[in-house]
């Protein structure tokens, strides 16, 4: 039985849908006002909970082998202290393998991105604590982009805000998906931890591009300079010091880089056996007209 906490999240769902079409048994961590219909449909166990509660927590291990920390947010509360919870329970209950979700860069030491801070800590804590691990350290997720392509298929406008040249390597929501369910049967993936992007490195106006092949029209992409992003955080900064401090991760992502090398493709693609697909790819299955 896997746990699968930010069930109803980009990731939670695909790991959740693919773990079905192979008919693992799953739980998934879910909020009671949250759209978890599909979830139920396709035989998921349904654990209606709070990661703030520790007690929630503690009951929802009972009886995993494996664990998949999914959920995301903007709170210490989530990105910290549900995560360190899920450890201590993970391990006073015997779960024989613990996947975390980090983020690419999270090594960089980013002082203002308090979602970098607090997984960098989980990282040393699940490093830490005696459990089999495995951390996956993503990049973007092309799952970000369906939306901004079902409005770009009506406008054909893009908002890139500062350096389109800028590189990433988008990586495949679903084939994340793939290595975090994969990650507890791997030999290789034991007490590792991977950088995960997409194959290709890409600058940020690519992306306007592909958009313009999928829906065969001529991106028009407005390209305000970061500075303009700082003065409106530091409006926010004024009226809502907690808004200002969530703004700093969003800064972190637009202001740096965060893609992956060809040697990390490839430990990837050798360790867990299959080609990652291209960010067009991915595009094309969940936005085409
Ligand atoms: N998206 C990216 O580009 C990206 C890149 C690198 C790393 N990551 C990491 O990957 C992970 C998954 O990201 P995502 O984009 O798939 O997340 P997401 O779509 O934002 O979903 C977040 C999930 O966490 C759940 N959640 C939030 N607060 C909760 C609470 N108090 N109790 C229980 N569940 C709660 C949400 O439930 P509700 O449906 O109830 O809100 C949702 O299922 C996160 O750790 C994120 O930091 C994401």
């Amino acid at each position: 039985m896997f746990l699968v906490t930010g069930a109803t999240g980009q990731l939670g769902r695909s790991i959740v849908r693919q773990l079905r079409l192979q008919e693992s048994p799953v739980r998934a961590l879910v909020r009671l006002m949250s759209d978890y219909s599909e979830l139920e449909n396709r035989g998921a166990e349904i654990f209606i909970g709070e990661l703030t509660r520790s007690r929630d927590i503690e009951r929802a291990v009972q009886g995993v082998q494996y664990v998949i920390s999914a959920h995301g947010g903007a709170s210490e509360a989530l990105n910290y202290r549900a995560n360190i919870d899920l450890i201590d329970a993970a391990k006073e209950h015997g779960v024989q393998h613990f996947v975390f979700i980090s983020v690419l860069g999270v090594d960089r030491g980013y002082e203002d991105a308090l979602t970098f801070k607090a997984k960098w800590e989980v990282e040393k804590y699940l490093q830490a604590s005696g459990l089999n691990y495995t951390i996956l350290r993503p990049s973007g997720f092309a799952s970000n982009l369906i939306s901004l392509a079902k409005q770009f298929q009506r406008t054909g406008i893009y908002l890139l805000v500062g350096d389109p040249q800028s590189r990433s390597s988008i990586v495949s929501t679903d084939d994340l998906a793939r290595i975090a369910i994969a990650s507890p049967t791997t030999e290789a993936a034991r007490n590792q931890i991977f950088a995960i992007g997409g194959p290709e490195i890409l600058q940020r106006q690519a992306v306007p591009q592909i958009f313009g092949r999928i829906f065969n029209r001529e991106p028009i992409v407005i390209n305000p300079p970061l500075f303009v992003f700082d003065g409106l955080r530091t409006a926010i900064g004024m009226l809502n010091s907690g808004g200002k401090e969530s703004l700093g991760t969003l800064r972190t992502l637009l202001a740096n880089e965060f893609y992956i090398t060809p040697e990390e493709v490839a430990r990837i693609e050798s360790v867990y056996g299959f080609k990652l697909e291209p960010l067009e790819q991915f595009l094309r299955r969940y936005a085409s007209p």
